[in-house]
């Protein structure tokens, strides 16, 4: 089927590159020409296990193209519209003009038949909005969120759990549901649950499972300020919690909490659409799930100055990720680049690591020390602190090499990733959020 993807960040660019490698014939169109320079030399532009394998593959195939034209767009039967929706300056709400004009863009190209497939995640109701725009020209759209977790972008496109598809309840609707019922006739014969709804159902789908997602994680980080205050371990906790089959162990690591470009921008603008809808009061959890969240940040900055005896400034700190979850280059919104920032600003002497994203960090916060090899970053530290679950941190890093590089055994686990028996059987002092 020929395809074309409008906008190549982590979305577009897994997306048509993965459409590819199941045979279709995808053109991805971004606005960034750099972007799309890289992307045509078979340069993924952001760190994304086996992006960069699928893009040689398409390439090498012919089957994937990129393009800066939105005029490259033509004879595609399905256009999957995939940038971003950031969250507006000086407010809650998510930003729309990116969607809105990819869609504009894409009218004049579109032909009679043709199905607009719209992935961003964007507020209940802005679906129907699109619709009515592109109507005249005969192309029908439908609304296809997309789940995918960055780091395992290309695996969860392939592989979903589940597709969901929005459409009018009418001929056309139907039509186009079939035509990306074709499109995705791989996953579906390996047996994908393929869930037909209505529009607004289908934008709704996105934003609660985000949503759900956020209050999962500040859920148990709430049961660490409650284990802090009495003395109890929250990942032990975590663990009898998630035998439970109808609670589930996935989601419930407490830390430092959740970060990324989607899941605190999401719950803000699903806040916030929902009080424009006049239900505020049905989602006011979720301000409370981001006070827990950033909470956390401060926690860990807190560990970190107790640990050192109520002052921090001039203290060497080996600060272990910047990125906001491991298998990811991503610094937006990273809880752990955060809690570096937090310490540089107390006067601590920080030294950050990360295996993806230093070149990310860097730019973003040059007032910050860095290191590209890990070593390097713990020499001669007075404290050392976890705070992306990189294997090169949490399964690789042994207590003991640490400790003959730092200058005091002091650790801070902020993603409850390190086994604290073994790092205090190795004369190490460990600290972890809401663990004893
Ligand atoms: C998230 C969702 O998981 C995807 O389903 C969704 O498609 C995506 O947002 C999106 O809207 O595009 P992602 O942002 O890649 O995916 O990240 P997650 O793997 O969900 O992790 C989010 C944050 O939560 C990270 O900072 C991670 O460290 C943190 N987290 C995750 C925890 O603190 N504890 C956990 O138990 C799990």
């Amino acid at each position: 089927m020929r395809m074309s993807v409008i906008g190549c960040g982590y979305l577009g660019a897994v997306h048509a590159a993965a459409m590819a490698s199941i045979g279709h014939d995808v053109v991805g169109i971004d606005v960034d020409e750099r972007k799309i320079a890289a992307l045509a030399s078979g340069a993924a532009p952001f760190f994304e296990p086996r992006l960069p394998e699928l893009l040689a593959e398409g390439l090498g195939s012919g089957r994937l193209r990129f393009s800066s034209q939105m005029a490259d767009a033509e004879g595609a039967q399905v256009h999957f519209v995939a940038v971003g929706t950031p969250q507006v300056a000086g407010g809650h709400a998510a930003d729309l003009r990116f969607v809105e004009a990819a869609v504009d863009g894409l009218r004049p190209h579109l032909r009679p038949g043709d199905v607009v497939a719209g992935k961003s995640t964007v507020p209940v109701g802005t679906a129907a909005r699109l619709a009515a725009r592109v109507i005249d020209t005969g192309a029908t759209l439908v609304w296809n969120p997309e789940f995918l977790r960055e780091g395992w972008a290309v695996h969860d496109t392939l592989a979903p759990d589940r597709l969901v598809v929005g459409a009018e309840q009418d001929a056309d609707g139907g039509r186009a549901v079939a035509v990306l019922r074709d499109a995705y006739a791989q996953a579906i014969d390996a047996g994908t649950p393929f869930l037909v709804t209505d529009l607004a159902t289908a934008e709704l789908v996105k934003g609660a499972a985000n949503a759900f997602l956020a209050t999962k994680i500040s859920f148990i980080n709430a049961m660490a300020e409650i284990a802090e205050a009495s003395g109890a371990d929250v990942a032990l906790l975590a663990d009898a919690l998630g035998y439970d089959t109808r609670i589930g162990r996935r989601y419930l690591g407490a830390g430092i909490g959740f970060g990324g470009g989607c899941l605190p921008k999401d719950i803000r603008s699903f806040a916030a659409r929902a009080d424009e809808l006049g239900r505020g009061e049905a989602v006011g959890f979720l301000r409370e799930v981001d006070a827990i969240n950033l909470r956390r940040r401060e926690r860990a900055v807190r560990l970190v100055v107790d640990a050192l005896g109520g002052l921090v400034f001039g203290r060497r700190i080996a600060v272990l990720g910047a990125a906001f979850k491991p298998f990811s280059d991503d610094i937006r919104d990273s809880p752990a680049l955060d809690v570096a920032v937090r310490l540089r600003g107390l006067g601590a002497d920080v030294v950050v690591t990360d295996p993806a994203a230093i070149d990310n960090a860097s730019a973003a916060h040059p007032q910050l020390g860095y290191a590209r090899d890990r070593d390097e970053a713990l020499r001669d530290a007075d404290a050392i602190v976890v705070v992306t679950e990189w294997d090169e941190y949490r399964r690789d890093l042994s207590p003991e090499h640490a400790g003959a590089l730092v200058r005091g055994r002091v650790v801070v686990d902020g993603r409850s990733c390190l086994d604290a028996a073994a790092w205090r059987a190795a004369g190490w002092q460990y600290h972890g959020l809401g663990r004893r």
